[in-house]
């Protein structure tokens, strides 16, 4: 006879799977920080002939982003943030990043300035760095505001913010354990089953065997 199988641990791990993923696809709680830029003013050209500038930014690490537009000192170029070449990069929660602007010439390049950006450097999510001689630039980057939690102005938004994103967690948490339990439960209580079933079966063929023993005597019984 066939008993039922037990789940197999694939399907008994798909549940869990899935509100992994449904967990990840929140918003909020694993947001991007993309830093773009705003606006910037460049005060120097680096060049000796009064030539076009190519003007670059780098964050240790990652690619040089140009800025094919910025080619004018003292002239400030404002940016929609969605241009080709947006975003700049993209920070960390807790970690800062060593970028700067360049100016690449075919000899040797220029720096404009290098400095720690982080996510915690942006008031109400805009961030301006300026470095006398050199350049003013306005960098965006709203969702670095929205957990940093720092400044002043943002206090409260941001609190309630984490507040939800916190319960959020709790929930989520609370669901994926309840989930666990009722399936170690369901899967105990097919083991429970499957394991009366063969105990029952074995009483059921210990019967029949005694019953034949008993019509063995009978039958003997009779013959006398
Ligand atoms: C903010 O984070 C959300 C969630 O990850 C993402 O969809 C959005 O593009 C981010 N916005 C910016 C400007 O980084
Ligand atoms: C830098 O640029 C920002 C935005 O354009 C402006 O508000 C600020 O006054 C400028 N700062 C300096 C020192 O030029």
């Amino acid at each position: 006879m066939r008993w039922p199988r037990p789940i197999s641990p694939g399907r008994r791990l798909l549940p869990v799977v899935v509100l992994f993923v449904a967990l990840c696809s929140i918003p909020g709680i694993f947001s991007q920080r993309l830093v773009t830029l705003d606006s910037i003013d460049i005060f120097t050209t680096h060049e000796w002939f009064p030539s076009k500038p190519t003007v670059y930014f780098l964050c240790n690490g990652e690619d040089k982003v140009y800025l094919p537009d910025v080619k004018d000192a003292n002239n400030i170029y404002t940016f929609k943030g969605e241009e080709s070449w947006q975003p700049l990069t993209q920070l960390p929660e807790k970690k800062c990043k060593r970028c700067g602007l360049y100016e690449e010439d075919t000899f040797k390049h220029d720096l404009y300035d290098e400095w720690e950006l982080c996510s915690s450097d942006f008031k109400k999510g805009k961030y301006t760095h300026f470095k006398e001689g050199q350049f003013n630039a306005t960098f965006l980057c709203p969702n670095c505001t929205a957990s940093a939690g720092d400044s002043a102005n943002h206090d409260s938004s941001s609190e309630v913010e984490t507040k939800k994103s916190s319960v959020t967690v709790i929930i989520i948490v609370s669901v994926l354990s309840s989930v666990l339990v009722i399936i170690a439960l369901f899967g105990g209580y097919k083991y429970w089953l499957k394991k009366k079933r063969e105990r029952d079966q074995l009483r059921f063929l210990k019967l029949f065997e005694e019953g034949d023993d008993i019509e063995d005597e009978l039958g003997l019984g009779n013959e006398l």
